[in-house]
């Protein structure tokens, strides 16, 4: 522990939340894990049946903090057969969504619990997160209620780990604004999360028939939930293979034009030019590339520095890499908690261990040897080629650029493929307009980090192999959950 947190909670614009309370966060620190749920609700499925229950872990330390059990083949039957869209008018469903607002503002501290034990959410990344959840629960609230096209049916949510309560909830809320109900398959590795979620949500009166939690296996539940013919739609964010699946199963199996709405991974580079402030261009790259343990698919994965600061950045950066504190993410002086699972995190260490052994490795913390936990790590790369995938952890790849090789270094980016986010720090108007004009990304930021987009005011998402669109909180994003119909013509 090197001192106070180094990433500043993010500002966003949900009211009335402050930080948290301290004596509330004491209490929830020794609540027994047991007191938590577990993924053995009841759905209108019943008890569900489940296969044998597995256990969930926290990745800080292994240890098991309850048992999930997961949704048989007769369980999804059952919730396919019995979901309903939610038929009522939209003014009470945005009052409905709001109240879930309410609802998990007033329980941030299990909440926050949840995040830091299944999650090994940070405090400051958890805090972001409920604030993201709230934001997108109000804010399709206000977009229901100018809604004037009819729900689609049934929608299955598909959602992912990094975000277990912010996208869990996006993806729901909207579907639910728009009129439609739906079914919702959590992250494998963080179903308690979505379970407490769920739980806030009925209580604040959505019906259980148009607001099902269908906890399970990807390659089973997911499966079965993505190739029924009574699903009008599938929201997903994941991987972009996982996306390529889903749309093969839906073209077989649902009807024709059923919407695909799929927020998928990123090869996310980010410009720094020798007129850039650097004391500010490094603050912005550790938040992108090394908060929430680099698990974002906004996060910066490749930084070109341009030739001649380069050697003077490089030291500042890895200055900067030594400040931060890597341990308990309940501890309020941690800056990098753990990845999600000890395969993730063998994974990444066999990444780097190449690295080191081809000579690229350019710095790398040391690493708490209990927990999946993974340090920064610096690598030095040729260009954003050399990157042949997403490496969803806490690793940045370091590449250099002459003045004449803007272009080159855009054109490169495009090249892979991916369009997420995109960084840029410079002095020079006219490169801002120039870059923003030729590269491929749903979002572009200019001398800032490039994660933590703004629900309403960043409307998040990308193209290409990024992802569908429309954007998720913004303004084109629950007319897709509607079906687009003309119900009066005018003589
Ligand atoms: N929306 C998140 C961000 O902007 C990524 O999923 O960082």
């Amino acid at each position: 522990a090197t001192g106070p947190n180094l990433f500043e909670p993010e500002r966003r614009n949900s009211v009335g939340f402050d930080l948290f309370d301290v004596t509330e966060l004491s209490r929830i620190d020794t609540a027994r894990d047991t007191d938590h749920p577990t993924c053995a609700e009841p759905l209108l499925a019943g008890p569900l049946l489940g296969t044998a229950p597995v256990r969930a872990k926290n990745p800080a330390t292994g240890d098991v903090i309850g048992k999930v059990v997961t949704a048989t083949a007769k369980d999804v039957e059952t919730a396919l057969a019995t979901a309903k869209p939610w038929a009522t008018p939209a003014a009470k469903r945005a009052e409905t969504l709001r109240q879930v607002a309410d609802l998990y503002e007033q329980n941030f501290g299990d909440i926050f619990a949840l995040l830091a034990r299944e999650a090994g959410k940070t405090l400051i990344d958890a805090v972001g997160e409920l604030r993201e959840a709230v934001d997108f629960l109000r804010y399709y609230a206000v977009q229901a209620e100018k809604l004037d096209h009819p729900a689609r049916g049934v929608f299955t949510c598909i959602s992912p780990w990094n975000f277990p309560l912010a996208i869990f909830t996006g993806q729901i809320a909207a579907a639910l604004a728009a009129g439609n109900g739906v079914l919702a398959k959590p992250a494998e590795t963080t179903p308690m999360i979505a379970s407490f979620a769920v739980r806030l949500m009925h209580k604040a009166g959505i019906p259980a028939a148009a607001l099902q939690l269908v906890p399970g296996e990807g390659r089973v539940v997911g499966r079965a939930l993505t190739s029924d013919p009574r699903i009008s739609g599938v929201a997903f964010t994941g991987s972009t293979a996982t996306a390529r699946q889903i749309q093969a199963a839906m073209a077989a199996n649902l009807t024709p034009g059923a919407p695909l709405i799929a927020e998928t991974g990123g090869l996310n580079a980010m410009i720094v030019d020798s007129t850039a402030l650097p004391e500010q261009a490094v603050r912005d790259i550790v938040a992108s590339a090394f908060q929430s343990a680099g698990q974002r698919c906004s996060a910066l994965r490749c930084l070109y520095v341009q030739e001649d600061i380069e050697p003077a950045f490089r030291k500042m950066l890895i200055g900067a890499m030594n400040e931060l504190a890597l341990g308990d993410p309940w501890a309020l002086e941690t800056d990098i908690g753990p990845v999600i699972t000890e395969t993730a995190r063998a994974d990444i260490d066999t990444y780097i261990a190449n690295a080191q052994k081809s000579g690229r490795l350019l710095h790398a913390l040391a690493t708490p040897t209990r927990g999946n936990f993974v340090a920064p790590t610096l690598i030095r790369v040729n260009g954003i080629a050399d990157l042949d995938r997403e490496i969803f952890g806490p690793v940045l790849h370091l590449a250099t650029f002459k003045a004449s090789e803007v272009d080159k270094v855009i054109a490169d980016v495009n090249a892979t493929g991916y369009g997420l986010t995109f960084g840029l720090h410079t002095r020079i108007d006219t490169r801002v307009q120039d870059i923003a004009d030729s590269v491929h990304a749903g979002n572009i930021y200019v001398n800032r980090n490039q994660i933590g987009a703004i629900v309403g005011s960043q409307p998040f998402g990308g193209e290409g192999l990024s992802g569908t669109g429309p954007k998720a909180g913004g303004p084109n994003y629950l007319p897709r959950f509607t079906a687009d119909k003309v119900d009066r013509v005018a003589a």
